[in-house]
């Protein structure tokens, strides 16, 4: 694994869209895209630069069950507000929320990924390990699944909703079998709550009680974080 530690988020975000482009420069054509505050810093480097991507696919890590792209909580909507409207894209894949059968959307997911290999994938991580929604405890084998969000997570998300019976119960995630087989793969983490995680993720035993350690065994990964998520690190 390579390690690149930026003096914070602002460059961490700077950094990692010198990766993109270089990567997109020398051929990447598929690129798998995450969600939450962690990318945000890439995406204004992103739309801010003259990048054209009228050539390139994406394809989304999750989506939550129940919310339609116009939703502003959705993760469609997210991506627009901050990639694809400023930056279009040939094709964007996010899984479809609004389906009545999520067994078979994630089927459909999942061949979609092996049509469109990912030639870079990039991933936030969660405090806990995460990487998509692929909490502690997730086999590391499986391709895109329905994941039941706990009541933790729907207590926390209920504050963007008016009623906590809105917070979606469940979403729509890649496995970590799908992650793994992209050709490259883009880490980022900012702030020292991410600090415990990424020290497990680069330095612990890998175990599916840490779903991004899994990440030691791929040939071609890079992490980028700030130095507040590296003061652990040995
Ligand atoms: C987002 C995703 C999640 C986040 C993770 C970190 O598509 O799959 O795993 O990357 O929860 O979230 P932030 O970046 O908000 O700290």
């Amino acid at each position: 694994m390579k390690v690149i530690v930026a003096e914070n988020k602002i460059q961490g975000g700077a950094k990692a869209f010198e990766l993109f482009e270089k990567e997109i420069k020398n051929g990447a054509k598929v690129l798998g895209l995450a969600t939450g505050s962690t990318p945000e810093t890439l995406y204004q480097n992103w739309v801010n630069s003259d990048l054209n991507c009228s050539n390139l696919t994406s394809i989304n890590l999750d989506e939550y069950v129940g919310l339609t792209p116009d939703n502003p909580q959705s993760y469609h909507y997210f991506m627009q507000k901050h990639l694809f409207d400023k930056k279009p894209f040939k094709k964007t894949y996010i899984p479809d929320g609004t389906t009545k059968d999520p067994s078979v959307t994630c089927k459909e997911y999942d061949e979609i990924i092996k049509k469109n290999p990912i030639d870079l994938q990039l991933l936030g991580i969660g405090r806990n390990g995460h990487i998509a929604f692929n909490e502690p405890g997730t086999p590391f084998n499986i391709g895109t699944h329905e994941v039941k969000l706990t009541e933790n997570t729907i207590k926390a998300n209920s504050r963007f909703f008016d009623n906590i019976d809105d917070v979606p119960k469940s979403a729509i995630c890649m496995g970590t079998a799908n992650i793994m087989a992209s050709k490259k793969i883009v880490l980022m983490a900012f702030g020292e709550k991410k600090a415990e995680a990424i020290k497990k993720t680069i330095e612990g035993p890998i175990t599916e009680e840490v779903p991004a350690s899994i990440l030691q065994k791929h040939p071609d990964v890079t992490i980028i974080c700030d130095k507040a998520a590296a003061q652990e690190l040995d």
